[in-house]
């Protein structure tokens, strides 16, 4: 309703400022509504830190991101997150210098061809709907993970109007529940919720058919319209070889790949990693295995051999294109919210194997309420254990679970 912005004698392109929080689980989500509001007319510039603008890749031939870029700065150029002291000492930097550097950015865009009149944000940063009120500009609050899991909470079972069905502590973002080990990371999700009211939107990465009970707990939701045929989000913070990844697949059967990737943060226990490997080595299925740079000692030694004739491992893919190819038929996830995502809309029935934050909210729904997939039980180490790889692998691929998901998107496909 504001793509046109009246400045005196001239008339001109809204301009809307969308500030994302610097991993790649948070970018993802506004990078494509950055796009999406690009290509409806406004002018939409991205801000992330100084340091992230120099880490990411961008896609060659990418041509839908040509959205401007800006930063500001999170208080470690040199090395960003990884290079902080602790979770919290990040957090309290940031928290500290980002204001100041969105002020400053803000001040001089205000005298720019373009002022700035609305900021989307990331929820993990509701100063910046302090800021954005000092220069009294619009401010959109932008959840990126679900309803569901950003507003709920608790320590036992419980059912919190809104949600679909019980849940119980280990369904529940995990920062919630374990208050102790990640301090200031509980007080930014609770922090999310500080001046929510004060916004002038809420918007969620979510679509309405799959939190229907969710949408009246708030007041305001932005209904996601994606780009058509976008397979690429242009930018990643990882290194990633396209072309073998897809040569490879094109090579393979339809629906005989499993596709295992844990994201962008998640780290597995080494043991963990082994009874994944061997739990696929013995599904006897294809697979196509996504392990980060920073997370390959842990395969187990002569795997990648043993497997090298039905098995890839790479240190990143471009995952839309992965999911969409039709060779995939299983996707063993963590279940961060964008991936869940990406292959719901894509039609890939999932094996959960969460980690940590959100995930554990996001399994219990495709199980028990979206069943489009099944989740690991893991033994009373936490353990997912390689027989119960192999077994859901195979009941996904090939028993019922798989058929039922997958005659479940084919009937939501035709209508
Ligand atoms: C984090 C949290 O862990 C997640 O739970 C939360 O919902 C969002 O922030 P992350 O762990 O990275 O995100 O997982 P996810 O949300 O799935 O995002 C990963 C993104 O990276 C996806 O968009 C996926 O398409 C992309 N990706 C992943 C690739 O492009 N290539 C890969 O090889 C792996």
């Amino acid at each position: 309703s504001c793509k046109q912005r009246n400045d005196g004698e001239r008339t001109r392109k809204a301009h809307c400022l969308v500030l994302t929080y610097p991993t790649q689980g948070h970018i993802n989500p506004m990078l494509q509504f950055a796009k999406l509001h690009h290509h409806k007319g406004l002018k939409v510039t991205l801000v992330t830190t100084h340091f992230l603008l120099n880490t990411l890749q961008l896609h060659a031939g990418s041509s839908k991101c040509n959205i401007a870029l800006e930063t500001i700065s999170d208080g470690y150029e040199e090395g960003g997150f990884a290079t902080a002291e602790s979770t919290d000492a990040y957090l309290n930097r940031f928290w500290e210098i980002g204001p100041q550097t969105l002020t400053k950015l803000l001040r001089r865009m205000s005298s720019s061809e373009y002022p700035v009149d609305c900021i989307v944000y990331d929820a993990f940063m509701p100063w910046s709907l302090d800021v954005a009120k000092k220069f009294g500009i619009f401010g959109a609050i932008f959840f990126t993970q679900t309803v569901e899991a950003s507003f709920s909470g608790g320590d036992e079972e419980i059912l919190i109007p809104g949600l679909q069905l019980p849940l119980e502590a280990v369904d529940f973002p995990s920062f919630l529940c374990d208050l102790g080990s990640y301090p200031a990371v509980y007080d930014m999700v609770v922090g999310q919720f500080s001046n929510v009211d004060e916004a002038d939107w809420i918007l969620c990465n979510t679509f309405h058919e799959l939190e229907p009970e969710a949408r009246p707990t708030i007041p305001s939701m932005y209904l996601d319209n994606r780009l058509k045929e976008d397979k690429d989000y242009g930018v990643s913070l990882f290194k990633q070889n396209n072309d073998a990844c897809m040569k490879w697949l094109n090579e393979q059967p339809k629906v005989s790949v499993v596709y295992v990737s844990f994201g962008s943060g998640a780290e597995l226990g080494a043991e963990q990693m082994e009874e994944l490997a061997w739990g696929l080595r013995s599904s006897k299925s294809n697979f196509l295995w996504v392990v980060r740079e920073s997370e390959a000692g842990k395969i187990p030694k002569g795997f990648v051999e043993e497997t090298s004739e039905n098995g890839l491992v790479v240190s990143w893919c471009p995952q839309l294109e992965v999911l969409a190819h039709e060779a995939v038929g299983c996707f063993i996830t963590h279940c961060g919210w964008n991936s869940t995502l990406e292959s719901l809309s894509l039609g890939v029935p999932l094996l959960a194997m969460p980690q940590w934050t959100d995930q554990g909210t996001n399994a219990k729904y495709i199980m028990d309420v979206w069943k489009t997939g099944l989740k690991a039980l893991a033994d009373e180490k936490g353990i997912v254990r390689k027989d119960v790889v192999e077994h859901c692998i195979i009941e996904i691929m090939e028993g019922e679970t798989g058929k039922e998901s997958k005659e479940c998107y084919e009937m939501e496909a035709s209508g």
